[in-house]
């Protein structure tokens, strides 16, 4: 019964940044493209890339850590670890388990799940349900990626977009009126042709026979790009009204939107469809593209440092991805 009523509610967030910066002009140099090209029509101007070597549990590792030094809480506390990846150190174990055993969380139960872009608002929802239903009382939500090792840097139709980086969040049991409001996910698979990986598997002979390892290609990502702004724009308007009234919140209302860093031109569209001021859409597209999971935890967390959120603000996650994948959450702001 005290389960049922219980809420999750944000206890802290942290980030990790790479070092690397990697600037249009540089990108002039790898591929037939321009500065004044990528930033009208993406609106990204640079982006991070991981030091060599340095893998997607490293990156959560780092924000993860912060994101409890701000709760206040120990790894040991946590309950729950769930991580949202395209790009894990290795098929298995999951990041999630390499994460835990990097930060300490030795008691928790931990796994990854695969939604694209997605994957922050995904796990989010995981975790949510797991403190609900009274399966967990503190959990770590990481969003995480190293984009740089699964992209393909002879095609500028994707290279230019993509940047690594990490976000996290705890989120704890409370019983206060505060946390996530309300949350939402969906998909289509009959999209999926519009963003996908290309990957090893494709070259293997079949199950049972050793593939020719020489011939393996790395893993990349192959894109549509115009069918996908038009659809994205359509399923974060979708999902975004429906969480609102879920929660019972009018646009009116919303302090601050974090949208999933894909395109500024994607995000203005939302904000423009849902008349939303842009004084209150949070970017940071400009300085680190698009990180996939990682991009509403990386932005939260320096909007939240950066003193863009209050107790009892209203904020607005929204995000899409391959799968096709979206999703949403309205959530008021505790810390
Ligand atoms: N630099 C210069 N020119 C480029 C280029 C680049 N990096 N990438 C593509 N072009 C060219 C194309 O070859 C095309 O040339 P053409 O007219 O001679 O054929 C022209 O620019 C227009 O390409 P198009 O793909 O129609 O551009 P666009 O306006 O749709 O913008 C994207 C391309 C990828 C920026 C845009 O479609 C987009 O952001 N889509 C959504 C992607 C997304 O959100 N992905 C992540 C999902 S989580």
């Amino acid at each position: 019964m005290l389960a049922e009523m219980s809420r999750a509610k944000v206890m802290g967030t942290g980030s990790y940044i790479p070092e690397a910066v990697l600037t249009n002009r540089d990108l002039e140099k790898v591929v037939d493209t321009s500065d004044a090209w990528i930033t009208r029509r993406t609106g990204i101007k640079e982006r991070r890339i991981a030091t060599e070597g340095m893998n997607t549990s490293d990156m959560a590792a780092a924000a993860a850590l912060e994101a409890l030094g701000s709760a206040e809480l120990e790894a040991g506390d946590l309950d729950l670890v769930v991580v949202g990846t395209v790009t894990p150190d290795r098929q298995f174990p999951s990041c999630a388990c390499v994460l835990q055993e990097k930060i300490g969380a030795l008691r928790a139960a931990s796994m990854d799940v695969s939604a694209g872009c997605s994957g922050f608002i995904y796990a989010l929802s995981v975790a949510n349900n797991a403190i609900r239903c009274g399966e967990a009382n503190h959990a770590l939500v990481v969003g995480a990626e190293v984009l740089s090792g699964v992209t393909n840097w002879t095609d500028r139709g994707t290279c230019v977009l993509l940047g690594d980086g990490a976000g996290a969040v705890v989120l704890s049991r409370t019983e206060d009126d505060t946390g996530i409001r309300s949350i939402h996910l969906r998909s289509d698979g009959s999209f999926g042709n519009l963003l996908y990986s290309v990957d090893q598997c494709e070259d293997r002979p079949g199950p049972g026979v050793l593939p020719d390892m020489s011939a393996l290609k790395p893993y990349y990502l192959v894109m549509d790009g115009q069918k996908l702004f038009k659809k994205a724009v359509e399923c974060l308007e979708e999902i975004t009204l429906w969480t609102l009234q879920r929660a019972g919140v009018d646009v009116s209302e919303i302090s601050l939107m974090v949208p999933h860093q894909a395109n500024i031109r994607i995000i203005n569209a939302l904000a423009q469809r849902l008349g939303l001021n842009t004084d209150k859409v949070y970017t940071t597209i400009e300085k680190y593209g698009n990180t996939s999971s990682a991009s509403i935890p990386m932005a939260l967390n320096e909007a939240a440092k950066g003193g863009r959120l209050a107790p009892k603000d209203k904020l607005l996650m929204v995000t899409f991805g391959a799968g096709l994948t979206w999703g949403a959450s309205l959530v008021e702001w505790s810390i």
